[in-house]
């Protein structure tokens, strides 16, 4: 199959082409590198020993995506491109509706013009808002989100269910993250946030570096086993690993709208996670307890269970091994 990637060079995109590659898929990726660079794409090939198309465009540019369709026979649309930074979202909301929502309504646009009708969504955990109960499955409640990025999420699979709901010989997969950390185990491509990152892992790994003096923790006063917030962290190759395991679904029986959680079932709080980072890589992670940050909730994991069973995928690496692969990637990049 012919799999077309915007955001493909990015942190997720990047490691899924690894892996739709090892799977002996063919794909295209397009990217304006807004927020990830070149670099990733060389990284790509030396990894697979795969060469690979590439057009350097923003998905928003209709008439530069028609004639990548017109140009190539796709089958499928695997969507990663978009801003992802909540706190950016809150303060340029329009930004982020026009980029996210503008972005997704052109491809799919272009696609349905192209009659290519597979369509793999990166959606979020986000979408549950504040979850009415933990392990979260796919079908709690959605909505409430409390952010603008996190709206876009849940306004584009509202989208996707009106799309299908017009024409059922489309075949979506609606794949909600949890928190991906971790990078490729050859240390060529990771996460790179720009500036002072906002996430735990980034932010950890940056202290260690001695980079940034210490973590704040926001908040040890939550309803949890320590206190802190508990998150399912996922390694970012299973996450990626879930993508090829989605297509096979869309090749073998398509016809319908799913819906996955991508996690490994298990909530880590914020101690945990540090407490594991210095285990695992044998640095100092000091940190300092501070005020909640507004917006965040207490305790967020996946039942990955329907996953399991429909797409045969779950989650197989450690926090071990997400501790070690994203330190790794910071002390290659620092070479
Ligand atoms: N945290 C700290 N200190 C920091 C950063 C984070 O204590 O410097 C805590 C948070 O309070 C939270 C946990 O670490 O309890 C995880 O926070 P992250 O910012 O890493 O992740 P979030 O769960 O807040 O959000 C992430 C992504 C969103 C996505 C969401 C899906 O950032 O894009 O997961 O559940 F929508």
């Amino acid at each position: 199959m012919k799999i077309l990637l915007p955001g493909g060079a990015g942190y997720i995109g990047s490691h899924t082409a690894i892996e739709l590659l090892n799977a002996g898929e063919e794909i295209i990726i397009i990217d304006n590198f807004a927020n990830s660079n070149k670099k990733s794409l060389e990284a790509i090939k030396e990894i697979t020993g795969k060469d690979f198309k590439f057009c350097e465009l923003n998905y928003l540019d209709e008439e530069k995506l028609d004639k990548v369709f017109e140009e190539n026979k796709i089958d499928a649309v695997m969507n990663f491109a978009g801003f992802k930074s909540v706190g950016e979202s809150v303060k340029n909301p329009i930004e982020y509706y026009k980029n996210n929502i503008s972005g997704a309504l052109t491809l799919l646009e272009t696609m349905k013009k192209h009659n290519v009708k597979k369509f793999i969504f990166s959606s979020s955990a986000t979408v549950y808002g504040d979850p009415e109960k933990v392990p979260i499955t796919e079908d709690s409640k959605t909505g409430g989100t409390t952010n603008p990025y996190g709206t876009t999420k849940y306004y584009i699979e509202q989208i996707l269910k009106d799309i299908y709901n017009s024409d059922p010989t489309w075949d979506i997969c609606i794949l909600r993250y949890f928190n991906p950390v971790g990078a490729h185990k050859s240390g060529l491509i990771g996460e790179e946030p720009r500036g002072i990152p906002n996430n735990l892992m980034p932010y950890i790994v940056r202290v260690a570096a001695g980079e940034l003096k210490e973590l704040s923790v926001f908040g040890n006063d939550y309803n949890t086993k320590d206190g802190t917030g508990v998150r399912d962290f996922i390694h970012v190759v299973d996450l990626a690993k879930g993508h090829v395991a989605a297509l096979s679904k869309l090749k073998k029986e398509g016809k319908g709208l799913f819906i996955y959680n991508l996690g490994t079932g298990k909530g880590y709080s914020v101690l945990d996670m540090v407490k594991s980072f210095e285990k695992a890589t044998n640095q100092k992670v000091p940190y300092k307890i501070t005020p909640r940050r507004p917006g965040d909730i207490a305790e967020c994991y996946a039942d990955p269970k329907k996953a399991k069973e429909e797409l045969g995928w779950e989650a197989t690496k450690t926090l071990e091994d997400m501790c070690r692969d994203s330190w790794n990637y910071i002390k290659s990049q620092n070479k």
